[in-house]
């Protein structure tokens, strides 16, 4: 039997609600005039200026989140986390991330181990082996130096590390290109092959449970490949892990040496910091990589101890729930002016859809609320050329994140600062509006309500000085927090994914009816599917 709710979270939750309801009324334009409102809704983090004053939200609201995250106990579900309590109450696990960024001389005693021992071991067997490589001493099995590393994994053992190489390219090692292989589609690595030479191609199988079905084919191919040419007893200079299943890479045929081991109290959307991070450790060197978990460590500082108004994760977490509940979307873009940061959306669908897409609160009751908005965008000025229309006049208010990196200023056509204008205009814009302009003869009167903008869309600002190694760490540190902070709102657990197996189980019966074309379809498979399944194995018969 599940227990009465707590008269003290029924009555700030009925408060959040009605504060909501009136926040809809609410002019976002007056709101947003107020400088002193404006400084206060104005952060500033681990280097980051994060401005929420274009929200439309006021001090009643602002305070029933406050009131509202007292009653869930936010403060306690966040020191929890940060001293490695088993906050993933349905695995039964702490989630650690924190720890693979904290100072290395302050001892994390979990379950009476100091877990920092083995988090300073595997960053050193990591320095160690990306110096080797990059400095051309890590030889392939001809004595040829290494210049393409193929990164096989999937969800967060790719995402992470994807966004990251894409943003900091700037730092990469000049010989060192970093590939990347997640899809299963045989196409991806039948592409990436071609531009390969195996004599010089190190691939890392990236996998913490080393079992996920994508990255044990991929891996497989990936691994005849380089057979094809590298004698088996020197395929280790070739072929390396990094994983939480120590015994599964070697039932691969992995020794020790070639194992980057991490806990699984590393959650995979949360492992990028973890030796997850070890394609960007290779392009970008582990000086590189100390400074992304510094600025990581300095963000987790941050919302470890700021006051909860001037918490820039919490406050941005505490935006997408009132968004949810005033402006009634479920839908939250993050649009990065800078192509540098381009698979930026990529790596928040997981992060915030993974972590968040639950239904189930931590009573067993279904959670009070709509969660986990729906993640998504592309870099500005090209998404402005494509679904903007929808955010300035569509019939939902989407509220966005735009994510600027000041430019240097050093481009000769100037394109950097039209980038920039672009991304400032853009907040602006959705914010004002434009009245419909009621003049002019008749057929220009016709056109006018199609010409003006509703306005008062809200947006939040998130300013970079520059997309350095510590704010990138910062930045996605940042989101990591407000992930966790909205998870403990809706009172959900953010580090359990079950929503993603049933698919898997249903995969691997279909494969086998596409295996073998004249197996019986179960009787209880819908006709939709079965119809599609027969469809598809007549083509597959049509092809034999
Ligand atoms: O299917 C979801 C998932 O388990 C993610 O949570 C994870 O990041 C991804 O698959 C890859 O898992 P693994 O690193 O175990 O291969």
């Amino acid at each position: 039997m599940t227990e009465p709710i707590d008269p003290r979270l029924a009555d700030t939750r009925a408060a959040l609600e009605s504060a909501a309801a009136r926040g809809a009324q609410l002019d976002g334009i007056a709101l947003a005039r107020d400088p002193a409102r404006r400084e206060a809704l104005t952060l500033e983090a681990a280097g980051l200026v994060i401005d929420f004053s274009k929200q439309r939200i006021d001090e009643a609201g602002i305070a029933a989140l406050e009131a509202y995250s007292e009653a869930v106990e936010l403060e306690r579900w966040r020191r929890a986390m940060f001293d490695g309590e088993s906050i993933n109450f349905t695995e039964r696990r702490p989630a650690l991330h924190t720890a693979l960024r904290r100072d290395p001389a302050r001892p994390l005693i979990v379950d009476g181990q100091d877990v920092m021992i083995d988090v300073a071991d595997t960053l050193a067997r990591l320095r160690d082996f990306t110096d080797r490589v990059r400095d051309g001493r890590w030889r392939g099995a001809s004595g040829r130096p290494i210049t393409d590393v193929v990164s096989i994994g999937i969800g967060g053992s790719a995402l992470g590390p994807v966004l990251a190489c894409e943003a900091l390219r700037e730092y990469a090692h000049p010989r060192l290109r970093i590939h990347f292989l997640s899809n299963i589609d045989p196409d991806v690595w039948a592409r990436l092959a071609t531009q390969l030479n195996p004599a010089s191609t190190l691939a890392v199988v990236a996998s913490k449970s080393f079992k996920t079905i994508e990255t044990a084919r991929n891996a497989e191919a990936v691994r005849a490949w380089l057979l094809g040419s590298v004698p088996e007893d020197k395929l280790h200079r070739h072929l390396v892990a990094v994983t939480s299943n120590v015994a599964g890479a070697e039932a691969f045929g992995l020794a020790r040496e070639a194992i980057f081991p991490f806990r699984d109290w590393v959650g995979g959307r949360f492992s990028m910091w973890s030796a997850i991070g070890l394609p960007l450790m290779l392009q970008v060197g582990a000086d590189r990589f100390g400074e992304m978990l510094a600025g990581a460590r300095a963000m987790d500082e941050h919302f470890a101890s700021a006051p909860a108004r001037a918490n820039a994760p919490l406050v941005m977490a505490w935006i997408s729930l009132w968004n949810t509940l005033a402006l009634r979307v479920n839908s939250e873009p993050v649009i990065p002016y800078s192509e540098a940061l381009r698979r930026l959306p990529a790596y928040l669908q997981q992060l915030q859809m993974e972590s968040n897409g639950k239904s189930i609160d931590r009573d067993g009751r279904p959670v009070a609320w709509p969660s986990a908005p729906v993640t998504w965008g592309e870099p500005g000025t090209d998404a402005q050329h494509s679904f903007f229309q929808a955010l300035h006049q569509g019939t939902a208010a989407h509220p966005v994140d735009f994510v600027l990196v000041i430019p240097r200023g050093v481009d000769p056509q100037h394109r950097d600062y039209t980038l920039m204008a672009n991304g400032l205009a853009q907040g602006e814009a959705l914010l004002r509006g434009k009245a419909a302009d009621t003049g002019g003869d008749d057929a220009a009167r016709a056109l006018a309500a199609h010409r003006g903008y509703p306005g008062k869309r809200p947006s939040t600002t998130i300013l970079i000085d520059s997309l350095t190694p510590a704010r990138l760490g910062a930045l996605i540190a940042l989101y990591e927090h407000k992930t966790a902070a909205l998870g403990w709102l809706w009172r959900i657990n953010s580090f359990d994914q079950w929503g993603v197996e049933l698919g898997k189980v249903v995969a691997t019966g279909i494969e086998s009816l596409l295996d073998d074309p004249k197996a019986a379809l179960p009787d209880d498979m819908d006709a939709s599917t079965a119809a599609l399944t027969r469809w598809v194995r007549s083509g597959l018969h049509v092809r034999g």
